[in-house]
């Protein structure tokens, strides 16, 4: 695909309005549908999309002096630098602001005044539910794929906040992010607007959720744990041109074992694996600092 070029308006949608197969309340439907079809929507209630409205206005006002202070590059923690991430191309870096959180550094973030910010304490509350909700799936996935291995996830996976504020878009630019997999186990996306595309079958889908519904995709670790059994989703965000900034809320999970067995027992370097992805996307080895 082009990425350049202006794609076609019309993509089928991904709604739970429209199927019932990729779509239930429950998390072993959820699960059966991202091992066969590499995503699934979940209803987990309102209070995600309030974390997101709250992250958003607080990104917007947090000073430049603040994002620089609370800003901890090499572990991909804090405030990034805009421009420095990109899906796999340099010249095509994401246009969006961003903020990290980690749960395993919250220690460390204790001495700085911003970790008693709404907007840290927003993140510290968006974590525990999305860790409840991926402790759950993955229980149920490792059931379904008959894996007995612990899967201990919560110190490697970090919760992402990216706005896409009009001044840094690009008007040659299709796409706010392109066309890529996350290199992780699983990626939970809670978007405030449209825009996600998924690519499903070789045709991209635009996702379409309700507020209380979000979006998990598999990612490429995941398809090493499971001897491909569970193919990786691609996925990019069109620039709709929406009249109020886009923004996502995020959770990154992964398991950065040194070894870990796959699905058939064998033998994967996991935090190797997972750190080729994360420097192909312009950051640091993970935990580097
Ligand atoms: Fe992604």
């Amino acid at each position: 695909m082009s990425t350049d070029s202006r794609p076609s308006p019309a993509f089928p949608l991904i709604s739970s309005k429209l199927s019932q197969r990729h779509y239930d309340e429950s998390v072993a439907t959820a699960a059966k549908s991202l091992v066969e079809c590499s995503y699934a929507i979940l209803n987990i209630g309102p209070e995600l999309a309030r974390c997101l409205d709250k992250m958003q206005g607080e990104m917007a006002t947090t000073q430049a002096s603040e994002r620089t202070q609370f800003s901890f590059v090499s572990r991909t923690d804090g405030f990034m630098p805009s421009g420095m991430t990109f899906a796999r191309d340099a010249e095509k870096v994401d246009l969006c602001e961003t903020f990290n959180f980690w749960h395993c550094y919250k220690a460390s973030h204790s001495r700085f005044d911003f970790s008693r910010s709404p907007l840290y304490t927003t993140a510290e509350r968006a974590e525990a539910i999305f860790f409840e909700i991926a402790r759950e799936l993955i229980r149920v996935v490792s059931r379904k794929l008959e894996y007995a291995h612990p899967i201990d996830f919560r110190n490697d996976s970090f919760v992402q906040l990216n706005v896409y504020p009009d001044m840094l878009k690009h008007r040659r630019r299709a796409h706010l992010q392109e066309l890529h997999e996350d290199g992780h186990l699983v990626t939970f996306i809670k978007p405030n607007a449209p825009g996600l595309l998924v690519r499903v079958e070789g045709r991209d889908h635009l996702v379409n959720l309700e507020r209380d519904e979000l979006l998990v995709i598999s990612g490429s670790l995941l398809t090493e744990l499971s001897d491909g059994i569970v193919q990786p989703l691609y996925h990019s965000v069109l620039d709709l041109n929406l009249p109020a900034p886009r923004a996502s809320l995020i959770y990154n999970v992964n398991a950065l074992y040194e070894q870990m067995p796959s699905v058939l027992g064998r033998s994967i370097a996991m935090k190797s694996l997972a750190n080729q992805h994360h420097i192909e996307f312009g950051q640091e080895p993970y935990h580097s600092d």
